[in-house]
């Protein structure tokens, strides 16, 4: 089945702790599963970026619902695009908490973000497709 791949940039309403972090995971997880949804969130100083890969249906119906959500706002896609592969075949939905400064590719991540959040490129690419890149090798 054909799929497509959708990144948004948002920021948090507030400041979020980890179990509010935790929280989303635990609903996204869930959810994802029996919608054939995977992926991934990253959250770095009061901004999330998500990563959500599917049938195209399902993921612009699944956008509609968590661009509604009280927790974040000024929500922006960046790309929404088929593609061959997913990229995050191993989470129905996965966290990456930066603030933590623990994650692997910390300083790439960092930077595709600061990137999306001024609409700057990394080089010719957007963030986006450099955040897809980071995780395809
Ligand atoms: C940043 C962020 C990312 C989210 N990601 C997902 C997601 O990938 N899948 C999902 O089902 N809900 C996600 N949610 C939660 C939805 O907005 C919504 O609360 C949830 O889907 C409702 O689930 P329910 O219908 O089972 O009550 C996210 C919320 C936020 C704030």
């Amino acid at each position: 089945m054909s799929i497509n791949q959708l990144v948004y940039i948002s920021q948090a309403t507030r400041k979020m702790s980890s179990e509010a972090l935790l929280e989303i995971l635990k609903t996204a997880k869930e959810n994802n599963q029996t919608m054939d949804v995977t992926g991934s969130l990253f959250y770095n100083g009061g901004w999330f970026l998500q990563v959500l890969e599917g049938p195209l249906e399902t993921l612009n119906a699944l956008y509609r619902k968590i661009e509604k959500d009280p927790r974040h706002k000024h929500s922006r896609i960046l790309y929404n695009e088929p593609a061959k592969f997913r990229t995050f075949t191993r989470w129905s939905m996965n966290m990456t908490n930066l603030d933590d400064r623990q994650a692997d590719k910390y300083d790439q991540l960092v930077e595709v973000i600061d990137a999306a959040k001024t609409d700057r490129k990394i080089g010719a690419a957007s963030p986006a497709v450099t955040l897809l890149r980071i995780f395809k090798d």
